[in-house]
């Protein structure tokens, strides 16, 4: 049966690929196909697209070209971030906060020497709480949180982190294509992307590293990306990366509107129309496309099952494993009880979401939050 609409709320997931990015990136898979490492003419087409993306972004982040190592996603830069400069291993610490995505919190606990900054109930960790660290080698704190939206004013962690002797990274994933990115300005030593959150092709990312910072490959094989990551070019998703980027720079101020208005009446519909519903993360410091809530007596993977079947896509915070949701880490860390943190649900815009299609999401989020609080009582009463 065809479903009457398909509204997709889970821009934070994944966006679509922009039309302009993929004509752009078609050319490299069937005529500029060459390796870029090979000396021939096709090594040396597909080198140079390569090394003008690399400019073109280096531009977009206020740094130099030789700045950016290509990576194969945000996981990946993030793991080479941690890892790479965490190994050469003189005991100190990293630093970090248990709302940051598992990317960056599994790797740090992996790692081992590692120190969790407490957040406040909007999941942002505190300057003075890093200032107070006698001393670590790395900060790492996201930009936006993925699961409920909060922003990190970066610059004044970035110099508390500088005064303690540490690097400081920021996994800007979400922040892609939503925030300043000039890594000056924001005083980072490194910052991750991943380019499919900004309409960007999947499975390609970078890591900025300012030169001087002491990295070490995580994954070795080839002399690629300066010795700092083995592997053959991805050539035709790197300059896609570089245009979707470069777009996000040109459209930025038509871009952010646009999102903030339907998060805006997105958040206005559900809180106004659904009692017992809070906003979860910073009320105002918040991704522009960004709403998310837990929803009292509603667990957020039976909603998310009853949107999906009215065409409405949107994600939770809490991992479903084999039908036995485990509460998310992130809303614990906030202080939600995990009867709460089983409740989260996350409703992300994108440039495509209309007014009509928040109006429908709306009414099918009260239909669906009323009908599981219903059997909920059944079940309570029985
Ligand atoms: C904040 C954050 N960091 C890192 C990642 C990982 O990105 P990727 O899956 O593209 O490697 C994500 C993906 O959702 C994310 O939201």
């Amino acid at each position: 049966m065809a479903l009457a609409r398909s509204i997709y709320l889970d821009h934070s997931a994944t966006t679509p690929t922009d039309p302009r990015v993929v004509e752009v990136m078609l050319p490299y898979f069937t005529q500029h196909f060459g390796n870029p490492v090979s000396v021939h003419q096709f090594g040396r087409q597909a080198e140079s697209a390569i090394e003008t993306a690399r400019e073109r972004i280096g531009q977009v982040l206020n740094c130099l070209p030789s700045e950016v190592i290509f990576t194969s996603g945000a996981s990946e830069s993030n793991n080479l971030a941690l890892r790479g400069s965490m190994r050469a291993g003189d005991q100190r610490p990293v630093l970090t906060t248990r709302v940051e995505h598992h990317a960056v919190s599994r790797t740090a606990a992996e790692i081992g020497e590692v120190e969790w900054l407490p957040v406040d109930s909007w999941g942002r960790a505190s300057v003075e709480d890093v200032e107070r660290t006698p001393s670590a080698r790395l900060v790492s704190l996201m930009y936006a949180n993925n699961e409920v939206g909060t922003i990190h004013d970066l610059a004044g962690f970035a110099e508390a982190a500088h005064e303690i002797g540490a690097y400081f990274h920021t996994d800007a994933v979400q922040a892609g294509g939503q925030l300043p990115l000039d890594v000056n300005a924001l005083g980072v030593d490194m910052l991750s992307l991943s380019a499919h959150k900004f309409y960007g092709p999947k499975g390609v990312g970078l890591l900025y590293a300012r030169k001087g910072v002491e990295l070490h490959a995580i994954q070795t094989g080839g002399s690629h990306e300066r010795g700092l990551r083995a592997g053959t070019h991805n050539t035709p998703l790197i300059v896609g990366m570089a245009l979707a980027l470069e777009l996000a720079t040109t459209e930025y101020e038509f871009r952010v509107k646009q999102l903030a208005a339907r998060r805006d009446e997105l958040i206005d519909g559900v809180l106004s129309r659904i009692p017992d519903v809070r906003l979860t993360g910073h009320p105002t410091e918040r991704l522009p496309s960004h709403a998310s809530f837990v929803i009292d007596g509603a667990e957020s993977n039976t909603l998310l099952m009853h949107l999906d079947l009215l065409g409405v896509a949107a994600s939770s915070g809490s991992a479903c494993k084999t039908g036995n949701p485990e509460p998310s880490d992130v809303l614990l860390a906030m202080g939600y009880t995990p009867t709460e943190a089983l409740t989260g649900l996350r409703l992300t815009v994108g440039l495509s979401t209309t007014q009509a299609d928040i109006e429908y999401a709306v009414d099918a989020l009260v239909r669906t939050v009323e009908k599981v609080r219903k059997v909920r009582d059944r079940m309570v009463i029985a």
